[in-house]
């Protein structure tokens, strides 16, 4: 495994990161919480130090089941990232908000939400469920249009103060964000998406936090499941997974991105490797990429998806598979 540091912070984490929204259950059909803290350990045993997990996945039940599964671990050998900013509990209205159902089935509103009050109770809450006196990283998980930033910033300075928080980070903000916020607060990490069909952060968010030392977390680098390979036009999904409803996982834009997998799958197995290996691999290797955070639902998709940095991609192998990803068209 490899570690490196997040942005100016003393905070290191390791490359490959694990994503704990799945577990949580809350919009991928649920969760099985036995597999899920196995998942984890196994994942720990493999050398990953580092869990991403937010309050709002599962409503709470992805920080309980991250407690849970550290347990028998050295606090001071993990880090835990988590985000505050997704509240279901407010009856206020807010500029941004959307209708889903709640850990048990039931209707529920979640509103982005980081006036400074809330970040600081926030950051106790998910210390409660995380039964922990510290969090590595509080990110915040995405803009809240109705606050400004400057106020998010005051309950971020005072959290750091307190030593409950390491340092702040931030997940989906563009480069103008990146920018107002750290001028009001050292800002070690920003979590944006990035896959090999989904490369949006290149263009602006990507150099602006290389220019800037602001690590770069990115998220669902295995796009949800869908670069595993496993994905067929039959694939069934349970529940509420939100994943049957995504464009990227029927039709078409399935069809090509099989066959982009099938083209690129001989280069995984010249290496033994899996085509999620390949693909976290890859990903990994794109110029200011500082780790990728990538979900598991069991402990055999734990061990593969840790083992992805047991070869080295050749440079021409990277260029044959850049050249096929210019070629794939896909549609939203
Ligand atoms: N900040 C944000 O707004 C945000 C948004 C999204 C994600 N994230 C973070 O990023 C993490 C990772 O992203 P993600 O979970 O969306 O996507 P991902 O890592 O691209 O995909 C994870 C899913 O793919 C399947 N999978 C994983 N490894 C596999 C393997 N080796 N073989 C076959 N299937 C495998 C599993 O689901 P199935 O088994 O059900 O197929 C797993 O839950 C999240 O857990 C979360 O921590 C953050």
């Amino acid at each position: 495994m490899i570690y490196r540091k997040l942005g100016k912070s003393d905070v290191e984490v390791s490359a490959i990161t694990f994503g704990a929204w799945a577990v949580g259950g809350w919009m991928w059909g649920g969760t099985d919480e036995e597999q899920s803290i196995a998942a984890i350990r196994q994942a720990i045993e493999l050398g990953i130090t580092t869990i991403d997990t937010a309050a709002v996945y599962g409503f709470g039940r992805s920080e309980e089941i991250v407690a849970r599964a550290i347990e028998p671990y050295k606090r001071e050998n993990l880090q835990i990232l988590t985000k505050f900013g997704l509240r279901w509990d407010i009856t206020e209205p807010a500029p941004k908000r959307w209708d889903t159902t709640d850990r048990n089935g039931n209707p529920a509103t979640v509103s982005h939400w980081a006036k400074a009050d809330g970040i600081i109770y926030e950051c106790e809450q998910s210390l409660k469920r995380l039964k922990t006196d510290y969090i590595d990283v509080f990110q915040q998980h995405w803009p809240d249009p109705g606050t400004p930033i400057e106020e998010s910033a005051v309950a971020l300075i005072k959290l750091i103060e307190q030593g409950k928080i390491r340092a702040a980070g931030e997940s989906n903000f563009s480069a103008e964000l990146l920018d107002q916020i750290s001028r009001q607060v050292p800002i070690a990490s920003n979590q944006p998406p990035y896959s090999m069909v989904n490369r949006g952060i290149e263009d602006e968010v990507l150099p602006y936090c290389v220019e800037n030392d602001i690590s770069v977390i990115v998220y669902s680098p295995l796009q949800r499941g869908l670069l595993t390979g496993k994905i067929t036009p039959d694939y069934k999904f349970n529940g509420d997974d939100h994943r049957a409803a995504s464009p990227l996982f029927k039709g078409e834009n399935l069809r090509r991105v099989n066959a982009f997998l099938n083209e690129i799958r001989p280069i995984a197995q010249s290496y033994g490797a899996t085509l999620a290996q390949l693909v976290i691999n890859w990903t990994l290797n794109r110029p200011g990429i500082t780790a990728v955070l990538v979900g598991a639902r069991n402990p055999q998709q734990a061990k593969e998806n840790a083992m992805a940095l047991q070869f080295e991609l050749k440079e021409t192998e990277i260029a044959e598979i850049n050249e096929m990803l210019d070629d794939l068209e896909i549609t939203a």
